[in-house]
């Protein structure tokens, strides 16, 4: 529904997600990662992805620092431009898993309400929720991009796991320990999750 669309119509495609699937010989899926900053959603999403690329499979990376520079550009950090970043995110994502394609997000997505929205824009078998749960403290030591000093130094404010809240997911698809765990095996992780759920053959 568009609330200030009149004389707009809803137009049925005449490929659907099903051919897509069977063409292909994989199923679309939705995997969202979250977690703080520095937690390796980005490495991970990226490993994933070409692990599945590498057999084939259609797929596709959103990441939080690419996106922000684009479709998000307009947006900051306070909690209603976050909000709308991953209102976005969800719609763009869905688009993805209509069009086919196994959709990995690597957004911070602090908030619980914001992925639940996104999480309900599509069916429960759809939606992989993968915490990235790396301690704020090894995200800190870490502070690959020097973010974390900036933010203790109150040089950026409403800075996640400092200054604004990262609320961890409830009942996620699967948490993992990326703080802990080496890359390879936070891999073989998602990539067993996803033969389980019959979302790569
Ligand atoms: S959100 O909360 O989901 O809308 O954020 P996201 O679009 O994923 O963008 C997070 C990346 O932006 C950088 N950055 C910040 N992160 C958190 N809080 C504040 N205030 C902030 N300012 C800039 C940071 O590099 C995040 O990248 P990652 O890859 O998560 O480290």
């Amino acid at each position: 529904t568009n609330p200030k669309g009149t004389n707009i119509v809803w137009h049925e495609a005449s490929v659907d997600r099903q051919s897509r699937a069977q063409q292909r010989g994989h199923r679309s899926a939705i995997l969202w990662f979250t977690g703080l900053s520095g937690s390796g959603k980005s490495t991970l999403a990226n490993a994933v992805n070409a692990a599945l690329f590498e057999q084939g499979l259609a797929t596709y990376v959103l990441d939080g620092d690419n996106i922000r520079h684009s479709l998000c550009k307009d947006l900051g950090f306070s909690d209603s431009d976050r909000e709308e970043n991953i209102r976005r995110i969800g719609e763009v994502a869905k688009l993805f898993l209509d069009a086919g394609v196994i959709v990995l997000t690597a957004f911070v997505s602090p908030f619980r309400a914001d992925r639940d929205k996104a999480r309900k824009l599509v069916d429960v078998d759809d939606f992989i929720e993968i915490h990235c749960a790396a301690d704020l403290s090894i995200c800190e030591e870490r502070d690959t991009k020097g973010l974390y000093a900036k933010a203790r130094a109150g040089e950026i404010k409403d800075f996640t796991g400092i200054s604004s809240p990262y609320e961890d997911p409830a009942s996620p698809e699967l948490k993992i320990n990326t703080g802990e765990q080496s890359l390879e095996t936070c891999v073989e992780i998602v990539l067993k999750t996803l033969l389980d759920r019959k979302v790569i053959p």
